[in-house]
């Protein structure tokens, strides 16, 4: 007869030579994130997989915070086990995708002189559409190219608030589902989206039309159930920073941004100063613009005087400062930030 105690003696003998050799240090941090964004992997193949990219990824984010670049962090955020590959081709989708996995260019960009000089003297030096009641909680478009729905829509609610003095989540489902100009997960433009919703009288909310992050059918009988109508929308004059200024003083307006590069997957927080491209693939929202105070959060970092706009995204309320990005303003390039002023647009009521 073995005496429990040998026996105990015996496992844990069994268990430490079973144990890796060496503990990974960066397993514990992984599992920590994995449940902190319920991240669930297929097999023990696949979790390793992950981990090794959310290895790389956090080599990243640890030497640019080093680095002190320009006064903003990267984070192990919730994008930190893809590949900017993966990354890219899950959560973007501005312009419809073709077969080759591109976007195609918008039909046309009005290129006019560049509007820096503009005259801003009659506008507030900040606006914070949030903090009037205008901007709905942070939404998550999913693994759905479907950006341009969730820009356009907030474009929508700001502006219905702003007029009617109610806040009301709208249905971004609605238009992937059945706006046919535009190809659901696989991308469209906000100019569509108010097209669809100047056509069909109206948008639903998203109470009615609730968002499935996928294409489904269109529920035609909800096409009646209309919430909130627009009677236009305006294309604010491409590659001038001056007139988004003064639209988004008015309310919050749509734009299309590169948001393709590792910053912007890793973005943890503070006044974004790239690097990215002007080749558009988001669609996001500007919802105010401001200036950095003299050390605000008294941390000694950041630039003081720094000019930003407030930009909400729709990768959920983790990503970011709580889902939001403060992007440079008047970063020196007509086009703005990333492209930030090519392709505004508002909707009107
Ligand atoms: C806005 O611009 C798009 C192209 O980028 C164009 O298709 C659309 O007709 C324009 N809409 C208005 C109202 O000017």
């Amino acid at each position: 007869m073995v005496r429990p105690s040998l026996l105990l003696a015996l496992l844990i003998t069994v268990w430490v030579c079973a144990a890796p050799a060496r503990a990974d240090p960066l397993l514990e941090r992984f599992e920590r994130w994995m449940g902190r964004h319920g991240r669930l992997y297929a097999d023990a193949g696949e979790k390793q997989r992950r981990l090794e990219v959310y290895r790389r990824n956090v080599e990243l984010v640890e030497r640019f915070n080093s680095m002190g670049n320009g006064g903003y962090r990267l984070a192990d955020t919730r994008f930190a086990d893809l590949t900017n590959e993966e990354f890219r081709a899950k959560m973007l989708g501005l312009g419809p995708r073709s077969r080759a996995g591109r976007t195609t260019a918008p039909s046309t960009v009005i290129r006019v002189a560049s509007g820096l000089a503009g005259d801003f003297s009659d506008l507030p030096k900040s606006v914070d559409w949030r903090e009037k009641g205008a901007v709905a909680p942070v939404k998550n478009q999913g693994e759905c190219g479907s950006c341009w729905a969730f820009s356009a829509v907030a474009a929508m609610e700001g502006v219905n608030q702003i007029k009617n003095g109610k806040l009301v989540s709208l249905s971004e489902q609605e238009l992937v589902d059945c706006d046919t100009v535009a190809v659901g997960c696989a991308g469209g433009y906000m100019s569509w989206a108010f097209e669809f919703v100047m056509k069909n009288r109206g948008l639903t909310t998203e109470r009615n039309y609730p968002y499935q992050g996928m294409n489904g059918a269109c529920q035609k009988p909800k096409l009646k159930e209309s919430a909130v109508a627009i009677s236009g929308y305006v294309n604010v004059t491409a590659s001038s920073e001056a007139d988004l200024l003064r639209a988004a003083a008015a309310q919050p307006v749509s734009v299309a941004v590169d948001a393709g590069s590792f910053v912007w997957q890793l973005y943890g927080g503070g006044v974004f100063t790239g690097p990215c491209t002007t080749e558009l693939n988001h669609g996001v929202t500007v919802v105010g613009y401001g200036e950095t105070q003299e050390d605000a959060d008294g941390d000694g970092g950041g630039t003081p005087g720094q000019k930003y706009w407030i930009v909400k995204n729709s990768w959920g309320p983790e990503w970011g400062e709580a889902g939001y990005i403060r992007m440079q303003r008047q970063a020196g390039a007509a086009d703005g930030l990333c492209g930030i002023a090519l392709l505004p647009s508002y909707p009107l009521m």
